[in-house]
């Protein structure tokens, strides 16, 4: 069943069902266009996120930017999300528990968008979106498809932040993702 935008947006405003709901400020349910072609989920919010209340708004976010816009695109065109919506203390990985008790308001969200193009950005999106076995260096840069969208695994900003070699793999990856756009584009 699709639900509204409001009542996905109320939910993860009063949710507690799980344990980030006590230490978080603010929950981050992501931001950007309803009628996106293309989403961008992370991890989950960071501190500056998590007082802000928006996603991908801190240095990781700033690169993100970059990145959307070297792509011809605009965040106002795409949708920016994460797997958990509240910052886990000290932006540690999220917890099984957290990601299973989180990912329905993110597939809500896929219902609402039906994207044609899901960028998982980094190995904790990839995992929970696409496989858990999943390893980000080895399967990054290959489609997956799923019910019809295309996933993309690339590598979260953070990691191109601490590492600026794998700028020119990323940057692969979400050429793959513009050739994508305009293929689909063609079809229709
Ligand atoms: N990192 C993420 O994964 N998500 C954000 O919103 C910010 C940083």
């Amino acid at each position: 069943m699709v639900v509204s935008w409001q009542s996905v947006l109320d939910e993860i405003s009063q949710c507690e069902k799980c344990e980030l709901c006590r230490t978080r400020t603010h929950t981050v349910p992501g931001e950007g266009n309803y009628h996106a072609r293309v989403m961008f989920v992370g991890e989950g919010p960071g501190a500056d996120e998590d007082r802000m209340g928006r996603p991908f708004v801190g240095r990781a976010g700033q690169l993100l930017d970059k990145m959307i816009a070297a792509m011809g695109l605009t965040r106002e065109e795409v949708y920016i999300a994460n797997v958990v919506k509240c910052r886990p203390p000290q932006n540690r990985t999220p917890l099984p528990e957290e990601t299973f008790a989180c990912l329905p308001y993110l597939r809500a969200q896929f219902a609402l968008i039906r994207p044609q193009i899901i960028v998982c950005l980094g190995a904790t999106a990839a995992k929970a979106l696409i496989n858990p076995e999943l390893c980000i260096t080895r399967d990054r840069g290959v489609w997956v498809e799923k019910k019809g969208v295309w996933m993309m695994p690339t590598y979260h900003p953070a990691a191109l932040l601490r590492d600026v070699s794998k700028k020119r793999e990323a940057w692969e990856d979400l050429q793959l993702v513009m050739a994508k756009l305009k293929e689909l584009e063609n079809e229709q």
